[in-house]
């Protein structure tokens, strides 16, 4: 089944108010490939802003609490990115799982998913994991740990991003993602029955202009999920049209 190619753009601690043109411009340029879907997931301080810049485009969040709210200084639950008008957040990005167990990121996908947010779970293998050739285990190890109950009413989307390629400008060869990605699909399937399908799979790990189209092209892989490459439309939009073209 193909589903949607979806490309979320993942910006990290990047990006202030004067960074709302640029925003303009993705969103303005993503709206003339209506056959992909596209989101923003932008640092906390600016989801507000962006969603009144921009209300075509979803607007996401990089992280959340477990608890919709409660004293935990200097975190921001779902609440609260609902009310900046935040439609979906990631959970579990490798940047911060050093700080975090799988427990802890399934309870903030569940969380979010009881409020209403799309749902991108990020799982992928380190350096030494694939060096190891431990790769498959990793992934469907973390998977497995990650991943929310069920699927619920928001959209769930899993992103296998390997953590040696994140921002390294290297990726797995095509066979390795398509190798990951089919044993995501396996898993999902197992998981969640029929209610699978609607689970879209994304690449995440030095995507770029030049090599969207190859990824997009492996079977299994439902879109990306770009860090740098996200920053400036010019990079950004090239990938939205490599996905819209790989239809
Ligand atoms: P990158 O980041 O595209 O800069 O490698 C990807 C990610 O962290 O999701």
């Amino acid at each position: 089944m193909t589903l949607r190619k979806y490309v979320v753009g993942n910006w990290k601690m990047h990006g202030v108010s004067s960074h709302i043109e640029e925003i303009r411009a993705i969103a303005t340029g993503a709206a003339a490939f209506p056959q992909v879907d596209v989101a923003l997931c932008l640092p906390a301080t600016l989801i507000h802003r962006a969603v009144e810049a921009v209300p075509g485009l979803p607007i996401g969040a990089q992280d959340l609490h477990f608890l919709p709210r409660g004293a935990q200084t200097g975190c921001v639950g779902a609440e609260m990115l609902v009310d900046a008008g935040a439609s979906v957040t990631i959970v579990g990005h490798s940047e911060r799982r050093d700080r975090e167990r799988s427990a802890e990121v399934r309870a903030k996908a569940e969380t979010a998913q009881a409020h209403g947010l799309d749902v991108i779970v990020c799982v992928g293998e380190s350096q030494e994991a694939h060096d190891a050739g431990e790769t498959l285990e990793t992934v469907c190890r973390l998977s497995r740990k990650s991943l929310p109950e069920r699927i619920g009413r928001t959209n769930l989307t899993l992103s296998y991003e390997p953590v040696w390629a994140i921002g390294s400008g290297m990726t797995p060869t095509s066979d390795e993602i398509a190798e990951v990605c089919s044993a995501m699909r396996q898993l999902l399937n197992d998981r969640y029955g029929e209610k699978a399908q609607s689970v879209r799979i994304l690449y995440g790990g030095s995507v770029n202009a030049r090599n969207a189209a190859s990824i997009f092209a492996i079977p299994h892989v439902d879109g990306a999920l770009v860090g740098g490459a996200s920053l400036k439309a010019a990079d950004f939009l090239p990938i939205v049209e490599a996905a819209a073209t790989a239809g």
